[in-house]
């Protein structure tokens, strides 16, 4: 069984992590719109990884007798200026997002929920990979800013990216 106070702030990370998927979907449409169709295939996987973390926190709760009750998804940005712009902010919000799931490991320690702890690690290790992989784009990014012709190729790699879903595997 976990608290009311564990439930209700694992139901806001299950928002936080929808609302990632809606953000970066929204940069699939921008990315989509100013014909980076590589840029496009990184954020819709990155957005179907999300999905699997709202799901896991869903399944978590559920699974320890707790109840999910879903808030609405706030509405995200539509237009970036630039894709380096569009990872820059995708940067940020993994930076926040991190913020988040330390305060739910404190949180878990607080009230001496060990389970929901060691469930969040998971997400600790998941969040380094997150920040790593993005901030690693906009390194890309900035190196070819003043290269025309740049964007094109990092959007060919980009577009290599394959989303494979996780593994039920030790769960
Ligand atoms: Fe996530
Ligand atoms: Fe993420």
């Amino acid at each position: 069984m976990i608290s009311k106070k564990i439930q209700q702030a694992l139901n806001e990370q299950v928002n936080a992590e929808f609302y990632s998927a809606y953000l970066y979907l929204s940069m699939v449409a921008y990315f989509e719109s100013v014909n980076l169709p590589g840029f496009a295939t990184w954020m819709r996987a990155q957005t179907q990884e999300e999905l699997t973390h709202a799901m896991k926190i869903y399944d978590f709760v559920s699974g320890r007798g707790g109840r999910v009750m879903l808030k609405s998804i706030a509405e995200p940005p539509t237009e970036w200026k630039s894709p380096l712009a569009a990872f820059e902010a995708a940067y940020k919000h993994e930076q926040s997002v991190t913020g988040r799931i330390d305060d739910l490991v404190n949180l878990a320690i607080e009230e001496k929920d060990h389970a929901t702890n060691s469930f969040l690690q998971w997400f600790v290790n998941e969040q380094v990979e997150e920040e790593s992989s993005v901030s690693g784009v906009v390194e890309k990014l900035k190196m070819v800013e003043k290269a025309p012709g740049g964007q094109f190729l990092i959007d060919r790699e980009l577009g290599q990216r394959v989303f494979t879903p996780p593994t039920t595997e030790g769960e």
